[in-house]
């Protein structure tokens, strides 16, 4: 079988994701990344001979069959209506559009297309997700009514190395993200575990900016927001998107009516399953807490990637939809993903008023793309320099100090190139 040749756009989080293609078979083919060091970095990797490009269409021209889209997290959907337009398979990270408008856009280009689309979401995919989705599609727990799902990463607000890795910038999209945006790491799981997808989110922001000697350039005051959303069957998910308290957590609560599972905070690789005494199924306790263990061929594989195994996972699957000339299941396909996006930007609209409930639209509809086909209100700078048209915080007025900018200045200086 000839190897998929893919191309890598966005040479941070790209370089892992690469190295999952090539675990699977793949042959990386190109590179394209703004900054030299990054180029240098993935050729020492891959190989030195890699051409790497600067320009995203010229990337593009060279011969491909897929492109990972690891740039910037705004940005996704206008490079993926190009690489549609030519064919080209698109595994985009997370969120697959930053606007309504591109949404609609990158449907519209998708229903035209023969390409395969996926969102990179590996969180899913992770040992305690299967584990969990597994629980949930034998039945036991009945029908799930209600699910709560975190991805809680707090960081060291004080430590430079941080915002020099991370903020790289002053108008890197961290510095703008809002607190519903980064939504696909905890929404994916519950959509997958459930096959439930949001008609309706609400949302409230906990403003608690950080300290007045942090390094920081962010205009997002906001700690977290907590997301609810009600469903198509007519379940309840509250999540949080990129929250930032003590403690770290990426952890899933499915609450069915005969029982629950839920992944342990701060436990390890630990579930927890239970029931009550009349809908106890045989064999088994009501309240049992154990690590499960990888039942998959490719499992020493799986066990060397990151995010628990998520990451080679979500290319395997992506692969074997190119090869079977398939789309892949929900919540990795187009109109799950625009589903996800629209949750995390009308998410943030309803915290800018007051918690006020949208509608979530369904993308394969017209009327509701007609709703938002020219709807391209955003929080974050464009590449082509226009300014932000949405505040990024619930308190809209909030911008970095003097001092923390001074102190973010002196953070980045001497960064890569
Ligand atoms: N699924 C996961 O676990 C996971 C983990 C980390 C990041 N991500 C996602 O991956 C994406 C990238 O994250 P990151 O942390 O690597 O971001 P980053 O800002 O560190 O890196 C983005 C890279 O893209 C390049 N780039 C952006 N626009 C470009 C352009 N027009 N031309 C050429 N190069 C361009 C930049 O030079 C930069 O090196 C985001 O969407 C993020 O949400 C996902």
């Amino acid at each position: 079988m000839e190897k998929i040749r893919v191309g890598v756009f966005g040479l941070s989080r790209g370089v892992y994701i690469a190295r999952e293609f090539v675990h699977n078979g793949a042959e990386i083919v190109a590179f394209c990344d703004l900054y030299d060091d990054r180029i240098a970095a993935a050729r020492a990797e891959f190989g030195e001979n890699i051409p790497a490009y600067k320009d995203f269409d010229r990337f593009l021209e060279h011969p491909m069959d897929a492109v990972i889209l690891t740039n910037n997290f705004s940005d996704h959907a206008p490079y993926a209506v190009k690489c549609l337009a030519k064919n080209i398979h698109v595994l985009s990270e997370c969120i697959s559009n930053g606007t309504m408008a591109e949404g609609v856009e990158l449907v519209r280009a998708f229903e035209k297309s023969k390409a395969v689309y996926m969102m990179a979401e590996n969180y899913p995919q992770s040992l305690l997700n299967t584990e969990l989705k597994r629980v949930a599609d034998g039945g036991t727990l009945g029908k799930i009514v209600f699910a709560e799902s975190e991805y809680n990463h707090p960081l060291p607000e004080l430590d430079p190395g941080i915002v020099r890795m991370l903020m790289f910038t002053p108008k890197h999209w961290r510095n703008f993200l809002p607190k519903t945006y980064y939504i696909t790491h905890s929404l994916g799981p519950v959509m997958y575990m459930t096959g439930a997808t949001p008609k309706k989110v609400s949302a409230f922001a906990v403003f608690d900016p950080v300290a007045e000697n942090a390094p920081s350039a962010s205009y997002v005051g906001d700690r977290l927001a907590n997301i609810t959303t009600q469903n198509d069957d007519g379940s309840v998910f509250r999540v949080t998107a990129f929250s930032q308290f003590g403690g770290h957590n990426s952890t899933v609560r499915l609450c069915g009516t005969k029982g629950q599972a839920e992944s342990l905070r701060g436990q390890g690789d630990k579930v927890l399953v239970r029931y009550n005494d009349w809908d106890l199924p045989e064999n088994t306790e009501n309240n049992r807490v154990y690590t499960p263990e990888w039942n998959d061929k490719d499992a020493e594989l799986i066990k060397k990637s990151e995010h628990g195994g998520g990451d080679f996972k979500t290319v395997r699957l992506f692969l074997e939809c190119i090869r079977e000339k398939k789309q892949p299941p929900m919540p990795f396909d187009v109109y799950s993903s625009t589903v996800m996006s629209s949750v995390a930007i009308l998410g943030h609209r309803s915290v800018l008023n007051g918690g006020k409930v949208y509608d979530i639209p369904d993308f394969r509809n017209e009327a509701d793309r007609a709703l938002y086909e020219n709807d391209d209100l955003t929080p974050f700078w464009r590449e082509d320099g226009r300014a932000p048209t949405v505040p990024c915080c619930s308190h809209p007025d909030y911008k970095p100090s003097e001092k923390q900018l001074k102190l973010y200045a002196e953070a980045i200086k001497d960064n890569f190139k």
